[in-house]
């Protein structure tokens, strides 16, 4: 059995909540320590709430030599400041999506974590559920032969939804990179990395607070960068792949990934979710749900909280962790998360400037999970952590 890694959250907001859970329940390898926020009240919250141990400032998150790992859970335009920080304190670091909100500020953080040996690891790590597994597996043992195209689409009414979530006026909140990135990394976990990307673009509208959650007092806002971005993406493997974000439209989420093959073609499901179906569709067949392959589909047994929506969300911590006790390379890692990046980044400067622009970062790919091993039993534990510990 390896040894528990020891972390602290830090950032304890709405993602939090299920980080913590997962965490603290499903994973045998985390020791989830301390929770920390720029607001410590939110983060004593959290603590009662979830049972944690200690509440730590950031500066004592940084300085305690028993903090291992620390889990970076600020809006998108803060994590530049934290992950430079805590990588500069010895620590191993996990991060939401996006990595950061600039390639230039990624690339700087994956040189650091590289000349001090520590892990980096980002997510969306959805990509390690039971719905893009199942779509690696069926893609690995040929099930629709060689994949020559396919289209990835997702829509949303983003300015809408940032009254909710008011980080989403900022930096890293248009659709593109506050959702289109689990689109992104789903494609570049099934087909490797991508080499060249073309685009088109469209800002968002300026979005006069109209809902619910209208504060009298709000300025009208305009989400930053293109809130519609339509892309081409050349992938080293040769394939094609047409990228559809709109985030000017109703919120009637119409999201769709299909990959086809020279055999057969299929659907992913919502790259969003842990447990979408995948289905395969042949000539002349009526279209075929497939079994899941894997665990992590984002179901558990625990008390049920108003978070479980995010499923399984903390898998890529836990696979991160059994890596930096293995020495081998973590599955969502630096290099896939700025992989993600870059290709959006690319999306938006080909939208810009009408170039193609060709991708420098270096992804080699993601090796799959190991199949056979289920959630669905244990409170959502399954022997599915097994999947985890095989390299
Ligand atoms: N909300 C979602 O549906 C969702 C889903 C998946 C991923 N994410 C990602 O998770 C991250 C956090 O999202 P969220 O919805 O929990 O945001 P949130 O605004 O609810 O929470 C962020 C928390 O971070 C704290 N914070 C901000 N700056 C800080 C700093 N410099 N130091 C310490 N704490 C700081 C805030 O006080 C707040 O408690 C983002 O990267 C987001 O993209 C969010």
């Amino acid at each position: 059995m390896e040894r528990k890694v020891p972390t602290a959250v830090v950032g304890c907001g709405m993602i939090s909540n299920i980080y913590i859970k997962n965490l603290k329940n499903l994973f045998s390898i985390i020791d989830l320590a301390a929770v920390a926020n720029r607001n410590r009240t939110a983060a004593e919250q959290k603590a009662a709430e979830y049972g944690i141990e200690r509440v730590m400032t950031i500066d004592e998150v940084a300085a305690d030599p028993g903090i291992e790992l620390v889990i970076c859970l600020t809006p998108a335009f803060a994590h530049y400041d934290m992950i430079r920080r805590m990588l500069e304190a010895g620590k191993h670091v996990w991060t939401e999506k996006t990595m950061t909100v600039t390639v230039d500020q990624s690339r700087e953080l994956v040189a650091l974590a590289d000349a001090k040996g520590l892990y980096l690891g980002s997510a969306p790590d959805t990509v390690l559920g039971a719905g893009t597994q199942t779509a690696r597996r069926a893609l690995d043992t040929g099930m629709i032969g060689e994949i020559s195209s396919g289209v990835a689409v997702i829509n949303r009414n983003q300015s809408l939804n940032a009254e909710t979530f008011t980080f989403l006026r900022g930096n890293g909140g248009s659709l593109p990179y506050d959702v289109g990135i689990y689109y992104i990394a789903t494609l570049i976990s099934l087909l490797g990395p991508v080499e060249r990307v073309h685009a088109f673009g469209a800002p968002a509208k300026r979005h006069e607070p109209e809902f619910l959650f209208r504060n009298a007092d709000a300025e009208p806002w305009i989400i930053p960068g293109s809130n519609v971005l339509s892309a081409s993406l050349k992938f080293a493997s040769g394939a094609l792949v047409s990228v559809h974000f709109d985030g000017n439209t109703v919120n009637a989420e119409q999201h769709n990934i299909t990959l086809f093959g020279s055999r057969g073609i299929l659907k992913v499901g919502d790259p969003d979710k842990f447990n979408s179906p995948v289905s395969l569709i042949y000539a002349g067949q009526p279209e075929c749900v497939l079994p899941f392959t894997h665990g992590y589909d984002g179901r558990n047994t625990l008390a049920p909280t108003p978070f479980d929506f995010y499923g399984h969300r903390g898998v890529g911590v836990a696979e991160m962790a059994y890596a930096i006790r293995q020495g081998r390379p973590n599955r969502c890692s630096k290099e896939y998360g700025l992989h993600c990046l870059e290709i959006l980044e690319a999306m938006e400067r080909s939208a810009a400037t009408g170039e193609t622009v060709s991708l420098t970062s270096c992804f080699e790919g993601m090796k799959p999970l190991a199949p056979g091993y289920y959630s669905n039993f244990g409170n959502g534990r399954g022997d599915a952590e097994m999947s985890l510990v095989h390299g």
